[in-house]
């Protein structure tokens, strides 16, 4: 059976849909769901919010470092201090998640603390290329951080004003420097591996849901489908090739000549990318059947001891004739996230992914730690973590993927599409006309689009799922749906965007 979702179809809604808020890598289902987990002392939430509350990152004493400028390197006589960013947006983000699931508001305020100082004081950052790596990864950190915070008063009123400035001078300023190809050493756009593009895009993507702006949000999507560096896609993963054995798809990274160290980071950064888009409504994980999910199935599948086939790469810079078993390996706090949405949310099949997943947290003590909590050096601090704590899911979870309502704005669902019919759709689909679904998930694949005509469903099997306001985000506990085997009428307004989501 095929369902299919559609979102912002119903009432009316303004023309510009709004982020929804919070909405990066943590949303509040995420929050709920962290929260029922911890009352109940359930693993691995109890044993990742431990370990996440007893670091000194965590404390609501903890006092900021800031300073004019960061390096990461000691070129041009500067000293290198980056750790003074890494370890403050670390804290940040505790301190945000401790607000938001705690509730109280000593945390809020130093995360707050924290992002003001740097609001404040920051001006600059490494004179050479590894400033563009600070944009990025530190950049999507604090967004994130940020975001979490949002309505903590305070800093709602006047502080994140002060972030956001120097956000945009600084950060900012250089992810789209970066990924419009002004750098000098970009006389060649595929110069640079695909991770540096990576966390440049998702921090511009995170600024623009940060500060509800949807010409960066849109610019980072864009860029992921059909930018010219290696940061887009299809460049990020470079081929596409048969799996021995098995004859299905996977697909080669942009660095797996390089080493898998850097390999793993360019998952890291596509979870994030995907994830921030996801709890905006706009699937990436799905683009291009599934390209995030066929370079992670290569990427475990070689990481855990096996071989992969490696088509000869070279960006007229760098030649690869074989994959590289440098730092083979490798693991960094990612695959429960991707496991999650992949294997549970949309149920596609993810062996490595999965194997991979309980590798990590094998390797990683039980769960998967975070920023401050898995070690220093500045690959420790190339993303926020803590995929056990915001992203697992048991099976319960995922059964009340397709049963639960939330919110008193969600009608009443039926538990199942095969058990639902139109009458179990509030309000009543009655106001709907007909379209047909072909023509808008060609290939099982979600949709998003602007349609300007109706949608017609014509197969007898299809279902259909409606969700009612654009204050509802895709993709998570949410997926508190309506349902009907009837095939309901619907029609789409004009310029609404709309999401198809088909799966079996
Ligand atoms: C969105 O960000 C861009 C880049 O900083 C800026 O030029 C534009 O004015 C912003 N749009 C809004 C609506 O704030
Ligand atoms: C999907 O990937 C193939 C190559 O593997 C490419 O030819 C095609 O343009 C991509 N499609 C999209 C929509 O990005
Ligand atoms: C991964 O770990 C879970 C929990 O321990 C286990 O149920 C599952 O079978 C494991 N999956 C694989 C592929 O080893
Ligand atoms: C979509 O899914 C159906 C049912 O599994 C399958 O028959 C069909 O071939 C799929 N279409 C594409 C384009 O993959």
């Amino acid at each position: 059976m095929r369902s299919i979702f559609i979102s912002q179809l119903i009432g009316l809604l303004p023309l510009i849909s709004a982020f929804v808020h919070p909405g990066l890598l943590v949303n509040n289902a995420d929050i709920t769901r962290i929260k029922s987990k911890l009352a109940a002392q359930l693993d691995p939430w109890q044993s990742s919010w431990v370990k996440l509350t007893g670091l000194v990152y965590s404390q609501s004493t903890y006092t900021n470092n800031a300073v004019p400028g960061v390096y990461r390197d000691t070129a041009n006589g500067a000293i290198a201090n980056a750790q003074l960013l890494w370890h403050d947006a670390a804290a940040a983000f505790a301190l945000g998640l401790r607000w938001k699931i705690e509730g109280d508001e000593q945390y809020a305020k130093a995360a707050a603390a924290i992002l003001v100082a740097w609001g404040e004081t920051l001006e600059n950052f490494d004179i050479g290329d590894d400033e563009y790596l600070t944009a990025g990864l530190q950049g999507h950190e604090l967004a994130n951080a940020a975001e979490l915070i949002r309505d903590y008063a305070p800093f709602a009123e006047s502080e994140m004003q002060t972030f956001a400035n120097m956000f945009s001078r600084t950060f900012l300023a250089k992810n789209l420097y970066f990924l419009n190809h002004k750098a000098p050493s970009e006389h060649n756009v595929r110069h640079f591996f695909a991770n540096w593009e990576l966390c440049n895009m998702a921090s511009v993507m995170a600024f623009g849901v940060l500060t509800d702006n949807s010409t960066l949000f849109d610019f980072a999507v864009e860029y992921f489908k059909n930018g010219i560096g290696n940061g887009a896609i299809n460049n990020c993963i470079t081929d596409i090739v048969d799996e021995p054995g098995t004859g299905k798809k996977i697909g080669q990274g942009q660095e797996s000549g390089r080493d898998q160290g850097h390999s793993g980071l360019d998952f890291q950064m596509l979870g994030v990318i995907a994830q921030q888009a996801w709890n905006q409504g706009v699937d990436l994980y799905s683009y291009n059947n599934s390209r995030i999910l066929l370079g992670a199935e290569y990427y475990a599948r070689y990481n855990l001891g096996n071989e992969v086939p490696f088509v000869p790469y070279t960006n007229g810079i760098v030649s690869y004739s074989e994959i590289s078993s440098a730092s083979r390996g490798a693991y960094r706090p990612t695959w429960e996230l991707l496991y999650a949405h992949y294997a549970q949310i949309k149920g596609v099949d993810a062996p490595w992914t999965e194997q991979y997943k309980n590798y990590t947290v094998r390797s990683m003590g039980g769960f998967e730690g975070g920023a401050g909590s898995w070690g220093e050096g500045s690959g420790h601090y190339d993303g926020l973590g803590w995929g056990s704590l915001l992203y697992h899911r048991d099976t319960d979870d995922v059964s009340d993927i397709s049963s639960t309502s939330t919110t008193s704005t969600t009608p009443v669902l039926p538990t199942s599409a095969a058990s639902a019919s139109a009458s179990d759709l509030t309000p009543s689909p009655s106001s709907f006309i007909i379209s047909t679904i072909s023509t808008i998930a060609p290939n099982n694949e979600s949709s998003i689009g602007h349609f300007s005509s109706d949608i017609v469903f014509t197969a007898a099997t299809d279902s259909v799922i409606l969700f009612p306001s654009d204050t509802i985000p895709m993709g998570d506990a949410h997926t508190t749906l309506m349902t009907s085997t009837a095939r309901p009428s619907i029609k789409a307004h004009p310029q609404r965007t709309v999401y198809v989501y088909s799966c079996e």
